[in-house]
């Protein structure tokens, strides 16, 4: 495997022995620091259970800081790897061959995962009001944003063959892409953390994507040529594997029925894992492409997210004691407070489309709506499921959408994009 990749494989041995290493001290420490967590008041009621036990909650913020130790002691072998150093002796000037660039970008990217762990711990600590942490991980992507004006700078984008003509092959968008990239960074910590409220799926859709983004890695490192973007794609694993690594010991525990949760600290953060490989590995469109079923989750939470319909602290299914499952949750309606006419008609038309369950008195009155969320209506969709079948279920959907977005990259592109 090493040869594969061009010689300059003992970095990733080492950051795929370094993230089994990550694997295991994520594994005791959430075993040995549940009990310290639950003592600092760090803990959640688990809702869709019969004895609603209070579990040990903010274990991402463990992981995350088991994960940054773990990239801190790799730094060496990225500016120290085999290749890196025979240029420098070669040319017997070694200053001035030490790869600044590559540090810049793993420090960059280093600065930006702590800056958001700090906002995922306060969240977890002091639970912030959403429209003040909105705008954080725009920030927290800053040093992101940096390197890559120095080291790509690439604000073009490719126009597809059909519109060419009118508009040439490239369009140069400037300073937009920049908002863009920031609004990359805002979406995806976001719209993991709202995809949430089952035991396991914070974890199991992270690992999903972090897997895609793996294997999209993978086919450029194994063509037979090496691909010009060798570096970016290694540079991309170096902070995929020890994310692996820590969330398959997170899932271990937070999978149904859980032993701990993993905080908005891990939503942020593993999101922002996400923007830091795909900003510096130049690849964001493709990562829009994993998360396709955030995306129709945020859309879709639209209406409540800004104030159509009202919006409860918590959206997550409802548990039926009675039967054990898992039903959608709701919106109640009273008879004084029903919703204006343009949106009591959009909900009708969701609810002819099968996009909403909808419930009428007698008198056409709103009794009740499904609550937005992608698990909801997986519900609606589906009937009453159990916990840990309705998280298998999205996860294997985000599965197949992530697949089919690879295959729209690398198969579907050609026709639509001159390669
Ligand atoms: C987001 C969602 C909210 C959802 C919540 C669940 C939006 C705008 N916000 O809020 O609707 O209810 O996530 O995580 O969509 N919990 C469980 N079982 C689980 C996971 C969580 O019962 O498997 C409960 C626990 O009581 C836990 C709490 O959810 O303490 C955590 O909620 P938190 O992450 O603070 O909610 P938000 O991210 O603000
Ligand atoms: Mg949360």
């Amino acid at each position: 495997l090493a040869n594969t990749f061009q010689g300059d494989g003992e970095p990733l041995i080492a950051s795929l022995a370094l993230s089994g290493l990550a694997f295991a001290a994520s594994f005791a420490m959430i075993r040995w620091l549940g009990p310290t967590l639950m003592k600092a008041g760090l803990k959640g009621v688990d809702m869709s259970k019969h004895n609603r036990r209070e579990i040990p909650e903010c274990m991402g913020g463990i992981v995350a800081a088991v994960y940054l130790l773990v990239v801190i002691v790799f730094v060496p072998d990225v500016v120290f790897s085999q290749a890196a150093v025979e240029e420098v002796v070669e040319r017997g000037r070694l200053l001035h061959k030490f790869p600044h660039s590559k540090l810049a970008s793993y420090l960059s990217a280093i600065i930006s995962l702590q800056s958001i762990t700090l906002l995922g711990i306060g969240d977890d600590l002091f639970d912030i009001r959403w429209r003040h942490k909105f705008f954080i991980p725009a920030f927290a992507s800053i040093p992101l944003l940096v390197v890559y004006f120095v080291d790509f700078g690439v604000t073009s984008i490719v126009v597809p063959i059909p519109l060419q003509p009118y508009l040439g092959e490239l369009v140069n968008v400037g300073a937009l892409y920049y908002v863009y990239m920031a609004s990359v960074a805002i979406f995806s910590p976001n719209s993991i953390n709202i995809l949430a409220g089952i035991n396991g799926i914070e974890v199991s859709q992270s690992i999903v994507i972090a897997v895609l983004l793996a294997i999209n890695d993978c086919l450029y490192l194994l063509t037979p040529y090496p691909h010009p973007a060798t570096d970016s794609h290694l540079f991309s694993l170096y902070f995929l594997l020890p994310f692996l690594g820590v969330s398959l010991a997170l899932l271990w525990h937070n999978w149904y029925p859980a032993r701990v949760f993993v905080g908005d600290t891990y939503c942020y953060f593993s999101g922002m894992v996400f923007v830091v490989v795909s900003i510096l590995g130049h690849f964001s469109k493709t990562l829009i492409l994993l998360l396709i079923p955030q995306i129709f989750n945020f859309c879709y939470s639209v209406p409540q997210l800004f104030g159509l319909v009202p919006c409860p602290r918590h959206r997550l299914p409802r548990f039926n004691a009675r039967t054990g499952l898992l039903e959608p949750s709701v919106t109640p309606w009273t008879p004084e407070r029903q919703p204006r006419a343009p949106i009591a008609w959009g909900l009708k038309l969701l609810g002819t489309l099968r996009l909403l369950r909808v419930t009428l008195d007698e008198e056409g009155r709103f009794v009740e709506t499904t609550n937005f969320t992608i698990l909801n209506l997986w519900l609606v969709w589906r009937g009453p499921l159990r916990e840990d079948r309705l998280a298998l279920e999205i996860t294997v959907m985000q599965t197949v959408v992530g697949f089919f977005g690879l295959f729209v990259r690398h198969g579907m592109a050609r026709l639509i994009f001159k390669e």
